[in-house]
């Protein structure tokens, strides 16, 4: 139908006549003259009818936003005191000399002209229309561009690209799974897999070699600003693979995809331990462009009388740490109880500071509802670790471990936003080393990465102490998201045993749950790792998009639906019955 895209004429196109296709972006109307911006995929141009038309202006005057057009025209370049340099076809336009309305449009339910602050609920339950925005569309056309320079590189190195099933047993990757009941097997439920981590195991088992795919997961999770629940994968395995060669291909693959698409160099990728990354930053997803580090004060505080401090500070489980900010002492008190509510968001239960007015004065120049509560020579010491200079600010947190990191480490994120403390574009860094198990609440083991991932002991060493072991795991994050995860895997039957044995799976149950993982092991399991990285937060991070909701087509609320198809939605009779499923409340039967 057409010869060009809208968004394609540029004054290369002067005096061609071109036929274009696309919706009415906006109408106006200059009296013998009208202007129609007609936008495409590629971005909008605009058309010039005027009375010489004929029945084609006449055409053009009953035309509204979003009815569909073809036109045929001529380009031409506009006047100079009418060239748009905002508009990439703003140099030229078209001079209508045929349209044809292909179809009408019911007045938008938001206008998609401008930047106008529409409800996210409305604009998912009319997603075909909030896509048709050139923000979401190029979000759309970006993506499709990573995923096609992965699949490029990935190819180029011999990955093979191999489809695994959705209906399948559970994964266990740490969250709810979604069930689908069969209806061949009455009482019987499919899983929708978490990841495709046991499918890749198992087609290195086979003697795929090298795998990738870009994979639906399905977790059903509390939501975040990054998390959904059916996201995308790059996921990728390969046999006869260490740790460093994994790091290699998929830093490798990461690294071209940002030169290609944005031309950012992302420098070197840090290696850093876990440990590392929670003492000086109290996250295992750093953001390395906040020059803000965690610093350890729990030895000065145990002989204090302020028991908040020296409470946490005697406790072997918990964390007494300072943040400077350098130059913070400009922070308003009203800033500083904003703050004591973030950190409280985290389980903090204050959030005590030092404002450092005079360094050389311990006794008045200390600004703080806390220092009076300090001898001279724990507040010289703080002001020394800390390397603290007049003018700035200190952060105190002291309770268990866990809350302090927490909340420190998300005010340190929150603190560089606030006060645009950045040092770079990107940030990446290889978080490494991981614990292989996390304690429970009920003093049981879970795993921190999932139970397929290879200690760096031996299932003896493993066994006698499960809280030291560390894993051949590997994240990468990138500006403080992490985009990416995965490890060496257990490829003998014993270690996985043991593993199962500290997570408290029994022989039974694993037997029952994974068995084919088990029996797969032993029939000639090559060594074997690799990693997924979360597609959605890739793009949503290169494009700079504040939810992975604007970075997904059809993506579902922060309560996991659908707005636009109405999705979940109540079953019908027949089909419950035919799954021998009877539900408690009947109203809600259709
Ligand atoms: P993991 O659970 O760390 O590892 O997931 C890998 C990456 O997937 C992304 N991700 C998500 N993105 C959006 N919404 C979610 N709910 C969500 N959950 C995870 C993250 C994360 O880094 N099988 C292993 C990988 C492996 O070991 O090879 C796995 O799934 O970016
Ligand atoms: P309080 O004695 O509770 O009035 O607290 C005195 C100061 O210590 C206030 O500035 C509180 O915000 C701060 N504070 C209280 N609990 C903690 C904590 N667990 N960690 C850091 N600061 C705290």
């Amino acid at each position: 139908m057409r010869t060009i895209y809208c968004g394609a004429l540029t004054s290369k196109n002067i005096n061609q006549e071109i036929t274009i296709c696309g919706w009415v972006h906006r109408r106006r109307d200059h009296g013998g003259v009208i202007f129609i911006d007609l936008r495409d995929r590629e971005g909008i141009v605009q058309v010039v009818f005027d009375s010489d038309g004929g029945e084609h202006f006449s055409s053009a005057d009953t035309v509204r936003s979003e009815y569909v057009l073809k036109v045929k025209g001529k380009v031409r370049a506009r006047s100079s005191e009418t060239v748009n340099s905002e508009m990439p076809t703003g140099e030229i336009e078209v001079y209508g000399l045929e349209l044809e309305i292909l179809n009408a449009s019911e007045t938008p339910p938001f206008p998609l002209d401008e930047h106008s602050k529409v409800g996210e609920d409305v604009r998912l339950k009319y997603r075909y229309m909030d896509l048709r925005r050139p923000e979401m569309l190029k979000n759309l056309l970006f993506r499709s561009k990573v995923t096609a320079t992965m699949r490029n590189h990935l190819d180029g190195k011999g990955f093979l690209d191999i489809e695994t099933p959705i209906l399948t047993r559970a994964t266990p990757e740490g969250a709810r799974d979604y069930l689908v009941p069969s209806r061949t097997h009455v009482g019987k439920f499919f899983a929708l897999p978490q990841s495709p981590q046991l499918f890749k195991q198992l087609l290195m088992v086979a003697g795929v070699d090298k795998y990738y795919q870009i994979a639906k997961c399905f977790r059903d999770e509390d939501l975040r600003a990054d998390r959904q629940p059916e996201f995308t994968q790059i996921d990728i395995e390969g046999s006869f693979i260490s740790e460093e060669e994994v790091m290699e291909v998929s830093e490798g693959m990461i690294r071209s995809v940002f030169q290609e698409l944005l031309g950012a160099d992302l420098g070197d990728f840090p290696r850093m331990p876990y440990s590392e990354a929670m003492i000086r930053y109290g996250s295992d997803k750093p953001d390395l462009r906040i020059p803000l580090e965690l610093v350890e004060i729990k030895d000065l505080m145990i002989g204090v009388e302020f028991k908040v401090f020296s409470g946490p500070a005697k406790d072997p489980k918990g964390r007494v740490t300072a943040l400077r900010v350098p130059g913070g002492s400009t922070i308003s008190r009203k800033q500083i109880d904003d703050y004591t509510s973030f950190v409280g968001i985290y389980g903090a239960r204050g959030l005590a500071y030092i404002k450092v007015n005079n360094k050389d004065d311990l006794e008045e120049g200390l600004q703080s509802p806390i220092v009076k509560f300090l001898p001279s020579e724990v507040r010289a010491a703080i002001l020394e670790r800390t390397e603290a200079e007049n003018g700035d600010l200190i952060f105190f947190g002291a309770d268990k471990e866990k809350i302090v990191s927490d909340a420190l480490g998300a005010l340190r994120c929150k603190l560089g936003e606030d006060l645009d403390l950045y040092t770079c574009g990107w940030a990446p860094l290889w978080v490494v080393d991981f614990p292989m198990f996390e304690e429970t609440e009920e003093g049981g083991w879970t795993s921190l990465h999932h139970p397929f991932t290879r200690p760096s002991c031996t299932p003896q060493e493993l066994a006698s102490n499960p809280g030291e072991a560390l894993s051949a795991a590997y994240d990468m994050v990138i500006n403080g998201t992490e985009l990416g995860g995965g490890s060496i895997r257990i490829h003998n039957l014993e270690m996985q045993k043991s593993v199962f044995d500290i997570l408290g799976i029994n022989d039974k149950d694993a037997q029952e749950k994974f068995g084919f993982l088990l029996e797969a092991l032993s029939y000639g399991c090559p060594p074997h790792g690799g990693l997924a990285f979360g597609l959605d937060r890739l793009v949503m991070l290169m494009t700079g998009s504040d939810s992975i909701r604007d970075v997904i087509a059809f993506p579902k609320t922060q309560t996991a639906a659908c707005l636009l198809t109405d999705a979940p939605g109540y079953a019908d009779v027949k089909q419950l019955r035919e799954m021998n499923i009877q539900l408690k409340e009947k109203k809600k039967v259709v």
